[in-house]
């Protein structure tokens, strides 16, 4: 294994040995080829860099107890970078070679992946996009897809911590019918302004409302927003948010605990009714919410008074990550592992 501190990584770029790239060129894929540079060679019209025409995926591989590297619901990963594809007209990547070349990237920098009881892990970046040379506003006719691995550390150094939030009304990520439901680079160069302004007030990030009435929540930065409220979990159903896998998970958890699930409009006005609330997403897996602060109301909404997480919200995270290590029965079918 690689000789890196696995407890002081944290969520950024760290070179690896290998990434795998195939081309899309005359209507058909190439067969995946293997590069130890971390650099593309790319056309100066390429569409990717004038057009946007660009989508990529983020997920994770875990070493369990018995030393084998889990990968986590891939194939929902493959799916939603074709629906991404479909969405800004790029090539899909079909699932079986957007599988053969994730688990190439990650078997061949097996000694990325951090060990277990880090708290690390081995993040997974697929990137599908527009390389073929254009000047009008048109798809490509060439894509590149390339998967690169780099370990990240655990999202909260010394256990989970409640984060603070601040809405945001000046700034919108996605419009209704826009691109907001793909995972397309333009959404989060869309939402920048809005997280550093959030980040410079000491937030951790900012809270979305819909673009259009600026009523009801969207997402959490790159995360999507849900509560507790009882024993019923409450999560936006919106047009411009990303389907989060994690949040999928999550009401999956919920359901098997005897859990309502309500996926609906949530309103700005209701947020002080929940018990807990948090974000979710692969990186943080959830990240809970302790303040949330209303810049144009003066409003302050307050969860975790003593400090602590939610215990709902702790129940879920704890059975979703000892799925993910493979500490707990993998019942749902969740974890490929790594032959
Ligand atoms: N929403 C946005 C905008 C995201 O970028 C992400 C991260 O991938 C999520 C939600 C969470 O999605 P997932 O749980 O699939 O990582
Ligand atoms: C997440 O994985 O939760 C994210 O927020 C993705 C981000 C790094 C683009």
């Amino acid at each position: 294994m690689e000789n890196i501190n696995w407890k002081d990584l944290s969520f950024g770029y760290i070179k690896t040995d290998y990434n795998v790239r195939a081309y899309y060129k005359n209507g058909k894929w190439s067969e995946p080829e293997v590069s130890n540079s971390e650099y593309f060679n790319i056309h100066i019209a390429a569409t990717a860099l004038h057009y946007g025409q660009e989508a990529f995926e983020g997920m994770k591989a875990y070493r369990g107890k018995d030393n084998k590297i889990r990968l986590f619901r891939w194939k929902e990963n493959a799916k939603r970078m074709i629906n991404s594809a479909r969405g800004i007209i790029m090539a899909e990547v079909p699932e079986e070679l957007f599988g053969e070349m994730v688990f190439r990237a990650v078997k061949m920098n097996e000694k990325y992946v951090p060990p277990y009881g880090s708290g690390a892990a081995l993040y997974i970046r697929p990137l599908l996009f527009g390389s073929g040379p254009e000047v009008g506003v048109k798809p490509s006719a060439e894509y590149t897809f390339m998967v690169f691995v780099t370990p990240v550390g655990p999202y909260f150094k010394g256990g989970v911590k409640p984060v603070n939030m601040m809405i945001c009304r000046d700034v919108d990520r996605a419009a209704p019918m826009g691109t907001g439901v793909f995972k397309v680079g333009g959404n989060y160069a869309a939402s920048l302004r809005a997280i550093v302004k959030a980040r410079d007030a000491n937030y951790a990030n900012v809270i979305f409302l819909d673009a259009k009435e600026k009523e009801y929540i969207d997402e959490c930065g790159p995360a999507n927003f849900f509560a507790i409220k009882g024993n019923t979990y409450v999560t936006p159903k919106s047009d411009s948010i990303l389907p989060s896998i994690t949040n999928k998970c999550l009401i999956e958890l919920a359901e098997s605990l005897g859990m309502k699930v309500e996926r609906r409009k949530v309103h700005v006005d209701e947020l002080p009714e929940f018990d807990e609330a948090g974000a979710c997403g692969t990186a943080a897996v959830i990240s809970p919410i302790g303040k949330i602060y209303d810049p144009d109301t003066d409003k302050l909404v307050e969860y975790c008074k003593n400090g602590k997480p939610g215990k709902v919200q702790m129940k879920l995270y704890e059975m979703l990550t000892g799925i993910q290590k493979g500490d707990l029965p993998d019942t749902f079918n969740w974890i490929t592992i790594l032959d």
